[in-house]
C-alpha cells in the first residue's frame, strides 16, 4: 500500500472499548502524518476491577454500556462538533474482550447507519502502531515495541496496513507479568506503577532471577518462568519485610527490562537495515522509567532514534482509534456494517503461530 496523497480533511470519531478503558475522541486528519486531537476522553474502570486484582470481562462490558453514550456526547461537545460534522466513525473491532468490543463496535455501527457515515473497524494493535503519526508526525517504516497489559510484540511497521510480526510473547504480556508480580507481593492493582515505585528503594542484584528467552534467535518473549521464579524466592523468605518486597520488585524489574532490551536488540538486527533506524514504543509499560532508560541506551548503541508517545496516548485511548480510522479512510478503506468483532486479530496474517501456553496473537 502506498502512502496516501489524500489531503482532504477528515474528522473521525474514535471509540475504544476493548479492555478496561471506555474511551472516545475526535481527531482531525489534515494530511499524511498531520493530525490534531480535537477531544480525547477516557473513563477508566480501575475501581470496578481493583477488588479482583485484574480485569473481569463481564464487569468491563457492563461498565462500557453504562458510560459510552454519555462519553461520546461529551467528546463531540468538547470538539465543538455535532455528528453531522463527522466524516466517519471508527471503533476498535479487535483484538480484545468480546463483550466490550461488541459495545463499542455496535455503537459505532448505529451512528454510521443513522448518519450515513463510513464505518472503520480498527485493529487495536494497528492503532497503537500508528499513534506516532499523530504525536510525532512519524511515518512508517519503523520498528515497534508494543508492551501493554494485553500485548507484548515487536513489529516491523512497513506501511499503514503492512506489518511484519518479528516477535510476540509465548505466555504472559509484560504488563500482565508486572501486575501478577504485584498481586503476588500483595501490592495494589494495577501493579506496574506500584512495582516500579517499590523497585526504587530496592536492590536489583539481591535476587538472581532468570532472563527467559534471552539470546534466542527469534525475538519472542516469555515471562511465565520469571514470575514463577519470583514466587519461589518470595515463598522461600517466609515472613516478607518491606525491604524484601522492594528488592524483589527491583530484581524482577531488572530481569524483565534486560529481557526486553535483549529481544529488541535482536529485532533491530533482524529488521532490515535498509529501513530507517527508528524505534517506537507503545503500550502502558512504556511509562516504566527503567525500561525507557534501557531502551535509550540500546538506541544510542545501535544508532536508532527512540520515539515514545506521551503517556496518555501510549495507554488505551480513543484518539489512536480515530487516527487509525482516519489513516484507513484516507486510503479509501472502510468496512461494512456486518463487520464482526474479533477477540483475536493478528496484525500480520503471515506470522507463523508462536507456540506456548497462552499465546497472544
Ligand atoms: O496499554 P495499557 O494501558 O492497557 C492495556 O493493557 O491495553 O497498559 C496497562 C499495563 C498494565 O499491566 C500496567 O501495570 C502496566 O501497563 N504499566 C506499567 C507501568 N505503568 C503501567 N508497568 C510497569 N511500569 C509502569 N510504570
Ligand atoms: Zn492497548
Amino acid at each position: 500500500m502506498t502512502a496516501s496523497n489524500d489531503n482532504r480533511e477528515l474528522r473521525l470519531l474514535g471509540i475504544e472499548t476493548s479492555c478496561d478503558e471506555t474511551a472516545a475522541a475526535v481527531v482531525l486528519r489534515r494530511g499524511p502524518a498531520n493530525g490534531v486531537i480535537l477531544s480525547n476522553l477516557v473513563r477508566s474502570q480501575l475501581h470496578e476491577h481493583a477488588a479482583f486484582g485484574g480485569v473481569v470481562p463481564e464487569i468491563a462490558a457492563r461498565a462500557h454500556v453504562e458510560v459510552l453514550d454519555v462519553l461520546i456526547k461529551q467528546t463531540l461537545d468538547e470538539a465543538d462538533l455535532s455528528m453531522d460534522g463527522l466524516d466517519g466513525v471508527a471503533a476498535t473491532a479487535g483484538p480484545g474482550l468480546l463483550g466490550g468490543l461488541l459495545v463499542g463496535l455496535t455503537t459505532a455501527k448505529a451512528i454510521a447507519a443513522a448518519r450515513r457515515l463510513p464505518l472503520v473497524a480498527v485493529n487495536h494493535l494497528e492503532a497503537h502502531a500508528l499513534t506516532v503519526g499523530l504525536t510525532d508526525a512519524l511515518e512508517p517504516p519503523y520498528l515497534l515495541l508494543l508492551v501493554s497489559g494485553g500485548h507484548t510484540q515487536l513489529l516491523g511497521v512497513e506501511d499503514v496496513g503492512a506489518y511484519k510480526r518479528l516477535g510476540t510473547t509465548l505466555d504472559d504480556a509484560l504488563g500482565e507479568a508486572f501486575d501478577k508480580t504485584a498481586k503476588l507481593l500483595g501490592l495494589p492493582y494495577p501493579g506496574g506503577p506500584e512495582v516500579e515505585r517499590r523497585a526504587r528503594e530496592g536492590d536489583e542484584t539481591r535476587f538472581d532471577l532468570p532472563r527467559p528467552m534471552a539470546g534466542r534467535a527469534e525475538p519472542h518473549f516469555s515471562f511465565a518462568g520469571l514470575k514463577t521464579a519470583l514466587r519461589r524466592r518470595a515463598e522461600g523468605l517466609g515472613a516478607v519485610t518491606d525491604q524484601d518486597i522492594a528488592d524483589l520488585c527491583a530484581s524482577f524489574q531488572r530481569a524483565a527490562c534486560d529481557v526486553v532490551i535483549d529481544r529488541t536488540a535482536t529485532a533491530m538486527a533482524l529488521y532490515s537495515p535498509a529501513f530507517e533506524k527508528k524505534l517506537v514504543v507503545a503500550g502502558g509499560v512504556a511509562a516504566n522509567r527503567a525500561l525507557r532508560e534501557g531502551l535509550e541506551g540500546l538506541c544510542d548503541e545501535k544508532g536508532f532514534t527512540l520515539h515514545v508517545p506521551p503517556a496518555a496516548l501510549c495507554t488505551d485511548n480513543g484518539a489512536m482509534i480515530a487516527w487509525a480510522g482516519a489513516e484507513r479512510l484516507a486510503r479509501g478503506l472502510s468496512n461494512g456494517l456486518d463487520f464482526a468483532a474479533r477477540a483475536r486479530w493478528p496484525l500480520d496474517p503471515d506470522a507463523a503461530p508462536a507456540t506456548g501456553a497462552g499465546v497472544k496473537a
